[in-house]
């Protein structure tokens, strides 16, 4: 794993889009696994700023997001479809039938990115518990995508964004973490001293399932990128 460490959350976020522009740059087909949450929105803040300033170009490039709730329609504000629209999608040019989420239809996520020539870059973040996507702390490792239903901490952790924790969606569909492991490249980002806990046993820990992202150690192209809060908090 590459640890970067940054002053704050809009360096991580420089430094990410700054990944993300030289991917697609690269590779002007590229395939992207994208990812909500508060930790990914300075990245998509300067992603879009990338692209009008005509670095980036989002023609021929294919997004499969990590993740969406089950019962939330796609205009729910609160839906993962809602909040890549709101904070990414709208101001790029990316073709919307080369936007894809998880859905019900599980068993072909996995095989409509393997069509796609599989995922290029994968940016995620990383849960309290050390979940990644929805992939809660459990007994064993999930491969493909599927639905889960989410922790209670997973549940009252999500509850700020909605009016209260009843109405957080208690199952979701994810990536599996075969899905995620299968990506050329990861870039995980996180900030601020709670998810210090996380980040330590995903980074120093034993790789088990009861913290998922700890997987990512066996992963040859990840980087982490981390804030001084966090980094003081390693041992
Ligand atoms: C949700 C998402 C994850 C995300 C996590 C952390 O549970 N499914 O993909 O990494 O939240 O979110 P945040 O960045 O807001 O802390």
């Amino acid at each position: 794993m590459n640890l970067k460490v940054c002053d704050n959350k809009e360096e991580i976020g420089r430094c990410a889009a700054t990944i993300f522009a030289s991917q697609v740059l690269r590779k002007e087909d590229s395939v992207l696994g994208l990812a909500t949450g508060s930790s990914v929105l300075t990245t998509y803040a300067e992603m879009v700023k990338d692209y009008q300033a005509g670095i980036t170009d989002y023609d021929f490039i294919t997004t499969f997001n990590l993740d969406e709730y089950c019962g939330l329609s796609p205009t729910h504000e609160q839906s993962y479809s809602f909040f890549m629209k709101e904070n990414l999608f709208s101001e790029i040019n990316i073709r919307s039938e080369n936007i894809n989420f998880p859905d019900n239809e599980n068993l072909y996520y996995d095989s409509r990115i393997k069509k796609a020539g599989g995922i290029d870059l994968q940016l995620l973040g990383i849960g309290h518990n050390g979940h990644i996507a929805f992939n809660e702390p459990c007994e064993h490792f999930p491969y493909n995508t599927h639905t889960v239903a989410l922790s209670d901490s997973t549940i009252s952790a999500n509850s700020r964004f909605f009016k209260s924790a009843d109405e957080v969606p208690k199952k979701a569909v994810t990536m599996g973490i075969g899905t995620i492991m299968k990506a050329k490249s990861i870039v995980l980002l996180a900030y601020g001293k709670e998810k210090a806990d996380a980040v330590n046993k995903m980074v120093n820990g034993k790789i088990t399932p009861s913290c998922p992202a700890s997987i990512l150690q066996l992963h040859n192209n990840v980087t982490v990128m981390i804030d001084t809060e966090i980094f003081n908090e390693l041992h």
